[in-house]
């Protein structure tokens, strides 16, 4: 790859992406178009190793002429495309943004491609449109069910899964179709740097750091498959750079903690690092709270297909990489207060949160 178009790249996964893009491949140009809603951050973009390579445009993916003025001015070989709306819990109090960007924005993106690459011919090289979609499109696991696997038929249960799964869907259909060579990667529950403060992961970091109430939805027993960012990063580049044209690749982190296991096992982290704070022990922070709306219980992905044909396998597990995030987190004090100001980021905790008193757990 020599001119790669991410799209959302100022986002969580996609700036981190980014990032590993421009220390991976040394010769590569990096083109970033994204919209900066409430969740594109500049503060994500900071510290890009040799920036020169990295070319950020603002604009929005339902813009296809300026997706096609892009593609052709910078010569891409490559779209890997992370724009969405990503939160679940937002999807169920305003979905239309979901159906617009997800659905319409990754439609929009297509028939760019389609058209600057299939029929203008404008790159000679070989080409890749790669989809960054999760495993929510798989809908819920029962205790004893097999992990989902790239054959598991889609049965998405929220707004956001069904607008991801809708996407998925166009995206196999153009490849079909008009031939475009897609790939396509369905990822279980990243965490890490850069993580917008709306996700279990940092939402208890920041929350348990300020002696604030962690809260648990229902009863705290659903369980998700976490996967270090920087993993999920690396997968995606051995499927741009060894994928099937036509083929989805699982991608996950092969452990599936309860979430009361991942929250306590972050508020022991913390009260090893402070002992002495009055908020110690952070476990007494948390509570049980109102369940989510059609709430996914369990998800567990099969990664043995990426494993067997790509080689690839996560590097971090889920003690390294949470010790790993909490230390990052505490590092960049200044990036979290940047986002917690946020006028948004303050009306959408009054909204999700306001009638969540909970009691203790
Ligand atoms: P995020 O919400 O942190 O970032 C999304 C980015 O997309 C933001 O920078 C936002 O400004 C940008 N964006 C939104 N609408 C846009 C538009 N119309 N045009 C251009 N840019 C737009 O999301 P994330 O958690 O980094 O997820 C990235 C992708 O990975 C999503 O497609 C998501 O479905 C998928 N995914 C996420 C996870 C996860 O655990 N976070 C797991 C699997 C798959
Ligand atoms: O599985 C992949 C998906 O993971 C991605 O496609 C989504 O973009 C990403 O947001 C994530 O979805 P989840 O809904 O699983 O992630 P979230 O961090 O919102 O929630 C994780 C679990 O924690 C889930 O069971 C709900 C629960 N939860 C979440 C929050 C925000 C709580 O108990 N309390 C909370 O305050």
């Amino acid at each position: 790859m020599k001119s790669i178009l991410v799209t959302g790249g100022a986002g969580f996964i996609g700036s981190n992406f980014v990032r590993y893009a421009l220390e991976r491949e040394p010769d590569c140009v990096v083109v970033n178009l994204d919209a900066m809603t409430y969740a594109g951050h500049p503060e994500n973009l900071v510290d890009l190793p040799d920036s020169d390579r990295h070319i950020f445009v603002e604009g929005d993916i339902l813009d296809q002429n300026l997706v096609e003025k892009l593609l052709r001015e910078n010569n891409i070989d490559a779209i890997v495309h992370f724009a969405a709306e990503s939160h679940v819990d937002r999807s169920i109090l305003g979905p239309a943004q979901f159906i617009q960007t997800n659905i319409m924005g990754t439609f929009s993106l297509l028939e760019a491609a389609r058209k600057v690459w299939l029929e203008e011919g404008s790159q000679t090289a070989p080409v890749r449109f790669h989809h960054v979609s999760t495993d929510e499109v798989f809908g819920t696991l029962g205790p004893e069910d097999p992990a989902f696997n790239e054959n598991t038929r889609y049965a998405p249960n929220s707004p956001y899964s069904a607008s991801k799964a809708s996407s998925d869907h166009l995206v196999r259909a153009y490849y079909h179709t008009y031939g475009l060579p897609v790939t396509i990667s369905n990822c279980s529950n990243n965490y890490g740097p850069y993580q917008f403060p709306e996700k279990l992961i940092p939402l208890i970091i920041m929350n348990a750091l300020q002696g604030r109430p962690l809260p648990i939805y229902g009863d705290g027993k659903q369980i998700r498959d976490w996967l270090y960012v920087e993993d999920h990063c690396e997968a995606i580049y051995e499927i741009l750079e060894k994928g099937e044209t036509g083929e989805t690749y699982n991608i996950g982190g092969n452990n599936q903690p309860t979430n009361l296991e991942i929250v306590t096992q972050i508020c022991t982290i913390l009260d090893e690092i402070f002992p002495d704070s009055p908020y110690t022990p952070r476990k007494d922070l948390m509570r049980f709270v109102k369940d989510r709306p059609g709430h996914d219980r369990r998800y567990a992905m099969d990664i043995s297909r990426i494993q067997r044909e790509l080689s690839w396998e996560p590097k971090e597990n889920l003690e390294s990489g949470l010790r790993k995030t909490v230390n990052w987190y505490l590092s960049h004090m200044g990036w979290l207060e940047s986002i917690v100001q946020d006028e948004a980021f303050e009306k959408w905790i009054r909204a999700n949160y306001s009638d969540q008193k909970g009691r203790e757990a």
